[in-house]
C-alpha cells in the first residue's frame, strides 16, 4: 500500500460510482458542481467513473471486479458513490458485493451522518427551528448485524430456522466511540451521547458500555449520557435541541439516521461520509436508488451534493465545501428545490442553479 495519504495524492483522482436508479441522477450534478468547484478554486480533482451497478451485473455477472478495492485504496483519494439498489436484483448482491464491499473492504469503520435542518420550513417537528436540529451521527461501520454471520436450516420446511448474528469487537467499538469523542472536542461540543439496547442484547451492550465509560475518562470536560435506542428514537422527534453528538452501532446508526433525514427535510437532503482517517474515504448521500423516481427529474440532488461537501472537507478543500453547502442552503432558503421540499425544479434544474451560483460567488 502506498504511505502516502490519499489527500496528498495529486492530482486527487476521485472515484465515481453513480450505481442504479436516482444514484445516476444525482451522482450527474455532483459532477456538475465539482467541475465548476474545480475550476474556480484550482483544485487538482479528476473524476473517474466507474460503471459499476445492476444493469452491469444482470449483463456479465460481475459486481465488484478483481483487483477494484487495492485499486481504489493505491490510486484514488476520495470515492463518491451513488445509491445501489435495482428491484431486478432482490437480494441486492451487487449493492452487498459493491458498497458494504467498499465499506468493510477498506475498513472504512465511520459513517459520519450529520443531521442539519438548512430552513425552518423543512422541519417537520411543530416549533423546532434550524437551531434546535443540528447534531451528528456516528455510525459503527464495519461490524454489528451487517457482517453476514449466520445461516439458514430446514429451509422452506414447517422446522426452518435462520440465525442472524452480530459482531462487536472491542477494537472495532473502541474506535467509533474514540472518533466521536474526538470529533466532539474538536468541534467545541459538549456532550456524547451512546445508544444501544443494552438491556435485552445484555453481551454487547456490556461491550459497548464499558467501552464507553473508559473512552469517556479520556475527555473529563465532556459530558455523557446513554439512551436505550428505543427512548432515543422518542427523544430525538421530541427535543432534537438536546443531542450534539451520537454514536451507535451499525444498525441502530441506520435506523436513526432515517429518522434524522426526516428531521432535516428528507431523505432528499441527508449526507453522509464513510471515513478512516488517513486513507481514501467513501461519500454518499443517505437514501437509496428509488427506482420509482429515476430518470424522471424528481431526484433531490442535494443529499448527494452536500456529500460532495463532505469530501471537499475532508480532501483539505474548505473554502470551496463551505461555499458549496452556502449555494445549497441558499437554494432551499429559496424554495428553489426538487419536489420532495416543495419545489417545482427538476433534479437538474437544481443543480445547473447551483453550479451558476458557484461560477459568480466571491473568492
Ligand atoms: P430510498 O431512499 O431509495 O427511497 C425511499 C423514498 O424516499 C423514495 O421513494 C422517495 O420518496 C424518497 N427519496 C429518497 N431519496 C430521494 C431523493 N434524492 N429525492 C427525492 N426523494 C427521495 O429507499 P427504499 O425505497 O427503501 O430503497 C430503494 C432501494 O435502494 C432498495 O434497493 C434499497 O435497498 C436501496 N438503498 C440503497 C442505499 C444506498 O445505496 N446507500 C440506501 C438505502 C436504500
Ligand atoms: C444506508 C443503506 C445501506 C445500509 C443499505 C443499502 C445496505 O440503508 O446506507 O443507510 O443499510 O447501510
Ligand atoms: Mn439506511
Amino acid at each position: 500500500m502506498s504511505a502516502l495519504d490519499p489527500k496528498e495524492r495529486s492530482p486527487q483522482r476521485i472515484a465515481l460510482l453513480p450505481g442504479d436508479g436516482i444514484g445516476r441522477d444525482v451522482t450527474a450534478e455532483v459532477v456538475k458542481v465539482l467541475e465548476v468547484v474545480a475550476e474556480r478554486w484550482r483544485l487538482p480533482l479528476e473524476l473517474v467513473p466507474f460503471p459499476w451497478n445492476a444493469d452491469r451485473y444482470l449483463a456479465t455477472g460481475e459486481t465488484l471486479p478483481d483487483g477494484a478495492l487495492e485499486d481504489l485504496r493505491d490510486n484514488f483519494s476520495a470515492i463518491f458513490i451513488g445509491a445501489y439498489g435495482d428491484p431486478r436484483v432482490p437480494d441486492m448482491k451487487h449493492a452487498a458485493d459493491i458498497l458494504l464491499g467498499i465499506r468493510f473492504g477498506l475498513d472504512l469503520y465511520v459513517n459520519y451522518r450529520p443531521i442539519k435542518l438548512y430552513s425552518d420550513a423543512l422541519c417537520p417537528l411543530r416549533g423546532k427551528t434550524k437551531d434546535d436540529v443540528d447534531f451528528v451521527v456516528f455510525r459503527e461501520n464495519t461490524e454489528g448485524a451487517y457482517v453476514g454471520m449466520g445461516g439458514n436450516f430446514k429451509t422452506g420446511t414447517a422446522d426452518e430456522v435462520a440465525v442472524q448474528e452480530e459482531v462487536h469487537s472491542r477494537r472495532g467499538v473502541e474506535r467509533i466511540i474514540r472518533a466521536a469523542f474526538e470529533w466532539a472536542v474538536a468541534h467545541g461540543k459538549s456532550r456524547v451521547c451512546m445508544s444501544d439496547k443494552s438491556n435485552v442484547m445484555r453481551f454487547a451492550g456490556d461491550l459497548w458500555q464499558r467501552c464507553f465509560a473508559e473512552v469517556a475518562q479520556e475527555y473529563p470536560d465532556l459530558e455523557t449520557e446513554h439512551w436505550f435506542v428505543d427512548a432515543l428514537a422518542m427523544q430525538l422527534v421530541r427535543k432534537p435541541e438536546r443531542f450534539e453528538v451520537i454514536v451507535t452501532n451499525n444498525m441502530f446508526g441506520d435506523i436513526l439516521t432515517d429518522l434524522g433525514a426526516a428531521l432535516q427535510g428528507g431523505l432528499g437532503v441527508a449526507a453522509s461520509a464513510n471515513l478512516h482517517p488517513g486513507r481514501v474515504s467513501m461519500f454518499e448521500p443517505v437514501h437509496g436508488s428509488a427506482p420509482k423516481h429515476a430518470g424522471t427529474g424528481r431526484a433531490n440532488p442535494l443529499g448527494a451534493i452536500l456529500s460532495a461537501v463532505l469530501m471537499l472537507e475532508n480532501l483539505g478543500h474548505r473554502a470551496a465545501a463551505a461555499a458549496v453547502e452556502e449555494v445549497a442552503a441558499e437554494s432551499i432558503g429559496e424554495g428553489f428545490t426538487t419536489p420532495d421540499l416543495g419545489g417545482g425544479a427538476t433534479t437538474s434544474q437544481v443543480g445547473d442553479r447551483l453550479a451558476e451560483r458557484l461560477r459568480s460567488v466571491p473568492l
